[in-house]
């Protein structure tokens, strides 16, 4: 099925590595010009340079913390002069924080607020009046199951994603008619250097008993008997981002392995 983004501009935010990456490989074959911003902004040029070689597509790699609502601006002023317009905005960066709420601070939590809801309000405010001007527009932001199931030690993770649910509906509902859609992405774990680094960490504190153990019952989780890839949360966001998407707008889409099936 041709997705139909040829020429088109995508912005890929938190796009050096992970989720982010593996969306912009699939949508550069496709034929898009792509942005991969990140706060790493050399993983980004880095990344950009190697996603460039591969694919042929014009892509290029911008510094952004999406937290500070000027560096967004910035960051979109830069993306429009390099590959035009923006007709894609995917938003997928994240911190994670793996802590029981009682031991968390009130820093902790503001960061969390600030990197995974303030990011994407920064980003969408910023995109929207032009996407909406141009009468066209696709907007999909990174959530997480754990949002809808909860998930202990990572509470005000969930709660940041939970606000990204709801804001990503009540926008989808204000601009119905514009021709911009935006949708909610919510993977099941997925093997990106986000989790490994979880991993790796919950690894040493358990250690290697404990931890083989906690796989298998993680593993035990997943109906379709493995985790994720980040291939398989980007093929569906690049339906989503796609002009075959049209009809859809304010849904969130599980892409779990049937982890959850509410
Ligand atoms: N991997 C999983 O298991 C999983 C599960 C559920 C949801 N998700 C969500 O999917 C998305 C992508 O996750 P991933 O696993 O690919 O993560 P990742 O860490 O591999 O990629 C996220 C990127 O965001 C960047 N970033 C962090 N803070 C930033 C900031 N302030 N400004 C700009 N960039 C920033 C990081 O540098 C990184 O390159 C995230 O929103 C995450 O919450 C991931």
């Amino acid at each position: 099925m041709d997705l139909e983004v040829r020429g088109q501009a995508c912005l890929v935010v938190g796009g050096a590595r992970g989720i982010g990456y593996a969306t912009a490989e699939v949508l550069a074959r496709e034929g898009a010009a792509v942005a991969l911003a990140d706060i790493d902004g050399a993983a980004a040029a880095a990344s950009a340079q190697r996603l460039a070689a591969a694919s042929g597509a014009k892509v290029v790699g911008l510094k952004v913390d999406v937290t500070n609502l000027e560096e967004v601006r910035r960051l979109v002023a830069d993306a429009e002069a390099t590959i035009g317009p923006l007709s894609i905005l995917i938003n997928s960066a994240a911190v994670l924080d793996d802590k029981l709420f009682v031991d968390s601070q009130p820093s902790d939590w503001k960061r969390m607020i600030d990197v995974c809801l303030f990011g994407p309000m920064n980003m969408i405010h910023t995109v929207l009046p032009g996407m909406m001007e141009r009468r066209y527009g696709r907007i999909v932001c990174l959530a997480s199951d754990s949002a809808r199931m909860g998930q202990a030690r990572l509470s005000y993770y969930a709660a940041a994603k939970g606000g990204v649910v709801a804001l990503v509906k009540s926008i989808a509902q204000e601009v119905g008619t514009s021709g911009v859609t935006l949708n909610i992405l919510s993977p099941g774990a997925t093997n990106t250097e986000l989790r490994a680094e979880r991993e790796a960490k919950m690894r040493a504190d358990m250690g290697e008993e404990k931890y083989a153990r906690r796989q298998k019952t993680v593993l035990r989780m997943y109906p379709t008997g493995r985790l994720g890839e980040p291939d398989d949360i980007a093929s569906a966001i690049s339906f989503l981002v796609s002009k075959r998407a049209s009809w859809i707008t304010g849904q969130v889409l599980s892409v779990n392995g049937g982890f959850a099936m509410p």
